[in-house]
């Protein structure tokens, strides 16, 4: 039984890691809020041919990496990669897009992928992501970018937001033939000719070198884009430049899976080696009615949850000390604490020992569990009725009976 490890890139996370973990996910959902999502939660399982109509055949995703099987009633399915496609799927499901209804979602949560593990990337990793229904303004396409923007502030990690705009369905189908066409005689390495086949544009973030070099003069996104496209992508600028927003302009970025359309945007860090992308995201109106739904507008993002905390664990971490320490000298007394305790944990977090050790080591073990507050009954308290109460920051300390405990602030 010893021997039953982990499986490869899925990981525990405990203690520290699991304390950074909650901070990333509560800074993000209280940035979400501010702008107006409001939670979901979305199954883990869903049915393959959802992802394969949506992320696309062509993607990395579902060309290599799905943890598909067959369950016990003989159904094809698969471990959520991302959150979109259930977003989507729920969408249509609760009839919202006959309701033509607006909805702004975000959810977090475990994403399945069967890549290479590596520093940063993982089999099961975490997503904090965010979809917005029905909004075909391009102020949202500049929201969903800002909360991206104010979360990093917030976690003060430096980025660089990479920008490109893919244009309509027609823009890509007219850019993807002269690609095409463009790279008739290049040599070209054996994942993009698959791409060649089904989805050209991503032969343009190959990462091989080589292919970079052969498609170094390939024709630009930018002079197929229509008007549409074309002004909304000034106006994100102007929004993002008035707000004070720093942006790259990427006419490489066209994203690793299929229903992107106009917006398409990356965060990158260079604090993470070869795994760059911190978030990305972007537009897709069309894939609501791809998927069987009455076109709806579309557009989000999505987090690695994990590369964040490979950034903030890189940084000096401080975890503020809060709670309570509670203690006895003498094992007569614990019954006595651990009715106040009980009493104390409906307003504060208490860490109770049951053991009855010496002053000090209780002090020891108080700043180990990075507690504010220490209290403990010793012989004189428990003679008096009262508890000793040390402030573990300002080193104050004082007895405080009994019966006024209900009144001490424990919040410093
Ligand atoms: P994505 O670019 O595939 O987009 O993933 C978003 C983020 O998830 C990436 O930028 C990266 O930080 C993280 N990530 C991806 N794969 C791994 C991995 N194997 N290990 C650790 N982190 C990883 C999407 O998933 C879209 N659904 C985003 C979206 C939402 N677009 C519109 N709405």
């Amino acid at each position: 039984m010893s021997n039953i490890k982990a499986i490869k890139g899925m990981k525990d996370l405990l203690d520290n890691e699991a304390m950074l973990y909650e901070k990333v996910i509560n800074v993000c959902s209280s940035v979400a809020q501010n702008y107006g999502y409001s939670f979901i939660n979305l199954p883990h399982l869903e049915n393959t041919p959802l992802f394969r109509r949506s992320v696309g055949e062509s993607s990395d995703i579902v060309g290599k990496e799905m943890y598909e099987f067959v369950d016990k009633g003989g159904n094809d399915v698969c471990l959520r990669p991302e959150g979109t496609a259930g977003s989507v799927r729920a969408f249509i499901e609760k009839k919202l897009d006959k309701a033509k209804a607006k909805k702004r979602w975000f959810y977090h949560g475990s994403m399945f992928r069967y890549e290479r593990p590596q520093k940063g990337r993982l089999r099961e990793f975490h997503q904090f992501g965010i979809e917005c229904f029905n909004e075909p303004s391009v102020y949202e396409d500049a929201s969903v970018i800002m909360i991206l923007h104010d979360i990093f502030k917030k976690l003060d990690i430096k980025t660089t937001l990479k920008l490109n705009s893919l244009g309509t369905a027609q823009t890509l189908l007219e850019y993807k033939k002269s690609l095409v066409d463009f790279s008739k005689d290049k040599c070209l390495c054996e994942d993009c000719l698959r791409r060649k086949e089904l989805n050209p544009i991503r032969m343009l973030d190959c990462k091989n070198e080589s292919c970079q070099k052969e498609l170094e003069n390939a024709p630009k996104l930018s002079s197929f884009l229509d008007d549409e496209s074309k002004s909304d992508f000034i106006k994100l600028q102007k929004i993002l430049d008035d707000c004070g927003v720093a942006y790259e302009l990427d006419e490489r970025l066209v994203r690793g899976l299929d229903y992107y359309c106009k917006t398409a945007f990356e965060f990158v860090s260079d604090e993470i080696g070869a795994q760059s992308a911190v978030a990305g995201g972007g537009r897709y109106d069309r894939l609501v009615d791809y998927l069987g739904g009455e076109s709806s507008y579309g557009v989000g993002f999505a987090l690695g949850v994990e590369r964040i905390m490979v950034i903030l664990e890189n940084k000096e971490q401080t975890i503020e000390p809060s709670g309570i320490y509670a203690c006895v000298l003498n094992d007569s007394y614990l019954n006595t604490m651990y009715i106040i305790s009980h009493k104390l944990r409906q307003n504060y977090k208490v860490t109770l020992s049951y053991d009855s050790k010496k002053l000090a080591k209780h002090l020891k073990d108080a700043n180990t569990s990075n507690a504010r507050y220490f209290m403990a009954i010793g012989e004189e308290e428990f003679k008096e009725q009262k508890v000793l109460i040390k402030d573990l920051i300002s080193g104050n300390q004082e007895l405080v009976s009994f019966d006024d405990l209900n009144k001490y602030d424990f919040r410093g």
